[in-house]
């Protein structure tokens, strides 16, 4: 069973998860019409694995016997600057998600839902990684700065990315 507070917050959760599949596929179509194909197929790697987030959450609210309820999903911004502002905006958005991982947890405390708060163990562990890729690439983009021939490099190098 699960308190209808913390199913709520699981199901924005979901939707949370969601618009991070959206707003990095809309990164994706921003890069593959630019013809930054590399960091084009970073980013649909990247809103895969988001789906993969929202439906962790959407089997584990119903082994616990309660109740998926979508919502409208927020458009995402389709236009960047420069690939280092769209990936520095995945990075902020990396941090954002941390947080409501967080609130998540400590609401699974207040509640004492203990297997919420194991569920989400995945989560935390997970943003670390999330996070940590994301400053390692916003990372690269600052040394890189304006030169071209690198950044050709790197969209290379990301463009390898398979899971
Ligand atoms: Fe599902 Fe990138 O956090």
């Amino acid at each position: 069973m699960i308190s209808d507070k913390m199913q709520k917050a699981l199901n924005d959760q979901i939707n949370a998860e969601l618009f991070s599949s959206y707003l990095y596929l809309s990164m994706a179509a921003y890069f593959e019409a630019e013809n930054w194909s590399g960091f084009a197929a970073w980013m649909k790697v990247q809103s895969g694995e988001e789906y993969g987030h929202a439906m962790k959450f959407f089997k584990y609210i119903n082994d616990v016997d309660g109740k998926v309820t979508l919502a409208a999903i927020e458009k995402p911004k389709a236009e960047w600057k420069s690939p280092q502002e769209a990936f520095e905006e995945a990075h902020k958005h990396e941090l954002f998600i941390t947080d409501c991982i967080n609130k998540l947890v400590t609401l699974a405390i207040q509640e004492n839902d203990y297997a919420t708060n194991l569920m989400l163990n995945y989560f935390v562990n997970e943003q670390v990684e999330e996070v940590a890729n994301a400053v390692q690439i916003a990372n690269k983009f600052k040394h890189i700065g304006d030169n071209k021939s690198s950044l050709f490099f790197l969209d290379r190098e990301l463009g390898m990315r398979v899971k």
